[in-house]
C-alpha cells in the first residue's frame, strides 16, 4: 500500500515525470455545449454491423434494430463509414453520389429515420465524407470518359499527359496507397491509348478529385449542407490531408529521408510528399469551417489526417479549421509504457496548443485488432518502407494466427488498453466489435477477400478484410445472429470463436469485455475528473507502488474535488494497490496489489 495515497491528495505534485516536461492541464473556456471534445464516439461499418433483411450485408434497417444496445453501452455518437451509392470496390470510399444511398444499406427515408433514432436516444450522429476521390461511376467520371483528354470534363479530375516518347510511361513516380503505380491510361474511344493517364492515389476505380475546378468545392459544401440540413452533427473525413496535389506533379524526393534537422541533428519537420499534407488544404477547410458555423448547433468535422507528425496535425486543428483529427499516434503505440507515454506527450503537447481536444483511437476498420496486435506474435522483421515491402500491420494479417495462449494474453492487454483509452482526456473512438474483444480474422478463404489492397497487389498483402468480419450477436444462431432469423448470411465468414464472443454470451457477464467498456463508458461520464480534464503523470505514486520499475504508467485527472487516479501495469508484476476507492479495473484486484498487464482507475473525490 502507499503511504502516498491516502484518498486524497492535497498538493499537485512538482515533478510530474522526466525533466518535468509536460503539464497537461487545461485551463479551458467554456466548452461545456462543445460533446465532440469528450465524446465516446462509437464506429459502424454499416455492412457489418447487423443485416435486416439477410442477404448477408448489414444495412442501416440493422443498425435502427440496434440503436438500444448502443444507448446501452453508453457512448454519446455514432460514426458511420460510408453508406452512400456505390460499386462497393473499397467498401463504400468509391461514391457515385455523395447525397444518395447505395440500395445495399437501405433509402433516403431509411437514412431519415435512423438520424431520428440516434436522437431520439441521445446519440450524435457523424458521417463519412470523401472528398479526395470519387468512384469511376461518379457521373463526374462518367462524362470526362465519353471526352477527350484536355476536355473541360477532365479538368475536374487529374489527367495528365505520360513521359516516354509515346507518352507510355505514368506522369511521375508515385505509388498508390494500395499497391502499384497511381496512374492508369486513359482509352481513346477505340480502346487505344490516348498518351494520358489519369491519378488515383487509392484504387483505380477511385480517380482523384482535382482541388482547383471550383465544381468540385461546390459540390462539397452542397453536400456538408445537404446533410447538415437533414439532421446530421458532424462528419468524418476521408484523407482529408490528401486533397491537394504538389503543382506540376513532381516526383518523389530522391532523398530517402524527408527530415528538415536543426542545426544540432535534431528533426525539426517534414517535408510533405507532394501528393499529401501540402499547405493549400488548409483553406479548403477554412472555407468548410465556415459552413459548419452557420448552423446552430455548431457541426463538427473531425479529420483522417495521417501526416508525419503531431505537430503538423495539429495545423489542422486551428481555430477556423477542423475541430478534430484523428490522434493515429495512439493508434501504432506499442504495448510498452515508454512508448505509449510518448505518444501522450506528443499529443497533448501539439494539440493543446491549438486549443483542440485530442481523440484516443486503438481500432478503426483499416487496422488490425486490437487483441491481435498486443498478442505478443513474433513476426519475421519487414523493412516497412515501401509499397511492395510487407509492413509490420500487413504481415500481421497475415500471419497472427493466435494460439489460445496469444488470445489470453491480447484479451488481457486490450482490456487494459480499451479502459486506459477511455481515462484519457479528450474524446475516445470505438470500432465495432472492439467491445466484444474481436480478434483479427487473419484465416479468410482467398474467394472471400474483397480489399482492393488484395487484388492490387496480387494476394501478396492480404488486406483491411479480417477487421471487417460481421459482428456476433448471438451464440447460437446461424451466422452469430448478423442476421434476421434464419439467415445463414454474412458477406464474410465468421470464426467459430464468435459465438462465444458474441453480444449475447457477454452481456450481463461480469468478467466480459463487454461489460468491462460499458462499466468505463458510464464511470467516465458519471466521474467528473473524466472527459475534458486536467491529465499529469504521476511519477512520485507510481515510484511507491511500483519501485524502480518503468513499466508502470500512473496519472491523475480531472480538477479541484474531482479527482481520479488511473494505473496502467503494462508488464507482467504486480503493483501495489492504491488506497481508494476503485472505480474500474481491467483485471480483478486483490487486497494489496494490482495484477501486472491491468488497468485501474481510482477515485480521489
Ligand atoms: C481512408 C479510409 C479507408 C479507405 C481510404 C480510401 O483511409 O479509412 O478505408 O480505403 O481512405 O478512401
Ligand atoms: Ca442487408
Amino acid at each position: 500500500m502507499s503511504e502516498f495515497i491516502d484518498g486524497v491528495i492535497t498538493e499537485v505534485p512538482q515533478q510530474y515525470s522526466p525533466a518535468g516536461e509536460l503539464d497537461h492541464r487545461v485551463h479551458a473556456d467554456d466548452h461545456s455545449n462543445d460533446w465532440w471534445r469528450h465524446a465516446v464516439v462509437y464506429e459502424i461499418y454499416p455492412r457489418s454491423f447487423a443485416d435486416s433483411n439477410g442477404d448477408g450485408a448489414g444495412d442501416l434497417r440493422g443498425v435502427r434494430s440496434r440503436l438500444a444496445y448502443l444507448a446501452h453501452l453508453g457512448v454519446d455518437a455514432i460514426w458511420f463509414n460510408p453508406f452512400f451509392t456505390s460499386p462497393l470496390l473499397d467498401g463504400g470510399y468509391d461514391v457515385i453520389d455523395y447525397r444518395d444511398i447505395d440500395p445495399v444499406f437501405g433509402d433516403m427515408a431509411e437514412v431519415e429515420a435512423l438520424i431520428a433514432d440516434c436522437h431520439s436516444y441521445g446519440l450524435k450522429v457523424i458521417i463519412d465524407v470523401v472528398p479526395n476521390h470519387s468512384s469511376w461511376e461518379h457521373r463526374w467520371f462518367k462524362e470526362a470518359l465519353t471526352t477527350e483528354p484536355g476536355s473541360p470534363a477532365w479538368a475536374r479530375y487529374h489527367c495528365v499527359l505520360g513521359k516516354g516518347v509515346n507518352h507510355e510511361l505514368p506522369p511521375n513516380n508515385w505509388r498508390s496507397v494500395f499497391g502499384g503505380n497511381a496512374w492508369s491510361p486513359v482509352k481513346n474511344a477505340d480502346g487505344t491509348d490516348s498518351g494520358y493517364w489519369y491519378l488515383h492515389i487509392f484504387d483505380s476505380s477511385q480517380p482523384d478529385l482535382n482541388w482547383d475546378h471550383p465544381d468540385v468545392h461546390k459540390e462539397f459544401e452542397d453536400t456538408l449542407r445537404f446533410w447538415f440540413d437533414r439532421g446530421v452533427d458532424g462528419f468524418r473525413i476521408d484523407v482529408s490531408h490528401g486533397l491537394v496535389k504538389a503543382a506540376g506533379y513532381p516526383d518523389y524526393p530522391q532523398h530517402a529521408d524527408r527530415a528538415k534537422r536543426s542545426a544540432g541533428g535534431e528533426i525539426i519537420d517534414f517535408e510533405p510528399l507532394p501528393h499529401w499534407d501540402q499547405d493549400g488544404v488548409h483553406e479548403i477547410y477554412r472555407a468548410w469551417r465556415r459552413v459548419a458555423n452557420e448552423y446552430e448547433p455548431m457541426r463538427a468535422f473531425v479529420g483522417e489526417v495521417w501526416v508525419d507528425t503531431a505537430q503538423r496535425r495539429a495545423k489542422y486543428l486551428q481555430h477556423d479549421e477542423l475541430h478534430l483529427a484523428f490522434n493515429f499516434g495512439h493508434v501504432g503505440a506499442k504495448w510498452d509504457a515508454l512508448d505509449l507515454r510518448e505518444r501522450i506527450n506528443e499529443a497533448l503537447l501539439h494539440d493543446k496548443a491549438v486549443g483542440a481536444p485530442t481523440t484516443w483511437v486503438l481500432e478503426n476498420h483499416d487496422v488490425p485488432r486490437v487483441v491481435t496486435r498486443f498478442a505478443g506474435v513474433e513476426l519475421p522483421k519487414s523493412s516497412g518502407d515501401g509499397d511492395e515491402n510487407e509492413s509490420a500491420d500487413d504481415a500481421l494479417r497475415r500471419l497472427a494466427v493466435l494460439t489460445p495462449e496469444q488470445r489470453v494474453v491480447g484479451t488481457r492487454r486490450a482490456r487494459a488498453a480499451n479502459i486506459y483509452m477511455l481515462s484519457l482526456p479528450g474524446s475516445a473512438y470505438l470500432y465495432n466489435g472492439q467491445e466484444l474483444g474481436l480478434f483479427e480474422v487473419v484465416d479468410l478463404p482467398p474467394q472471400f477477400r474483397q480489399d482492393p489492397v488484395w487484388f492490387r497487389t496480387e494476394g501478396k498483402v492480404v488486406g483491411r478484410d479480417g477487421c471487417r468480419v460481421p459482428m456476433p450477436w448471438r451464440n447460437e444462431a446461424p451466422a452469430y445472429g448478423f442476421g434476421p432469423d434464419g439467415s445463414t448470411q454474412s458477406w464474410l465468414p465468421q470464426p467459430s470463436a464468435w459465438g462465444a464472443l458474441s453480444v449475447q454470451e457477454q452481456q450481463g457477464r461480469a468478467d466480459s469485455m463487454l461489460e468491462l467498456i460499458r462499466t468505463a463508458v458510464h464511470a467516465r461520464k458519471s466521474h467528473e475528473a473524466f472527459g475534458e480534464t486536467d491529465f499529469i503523470w504521476r511519477d512520485d505514486i507510481a515510484e511507491a507502488i511500483a519501485p524502480g520499475r518503468s513499466d508502470v504508467l500512473v496519472s491523475e485527472h480531472g480538477g479541484a474535488g474531482n479527482r481520479a487516479l488511473v494505473v496502467l501495469v503494462i508488464g507482467t508484476d504486480p503493483v501495489d494497490r492504491p488506497d481508494s476507492e476503485l472505480l474500474v479495473a481491467s483485471q480483478p484486484l486483490t487486497d494489496a496489489q494490482i495484477p501486472g498487464e491491468t488497468c485501474a482507475w481510482f477515485s480521489l473525490s
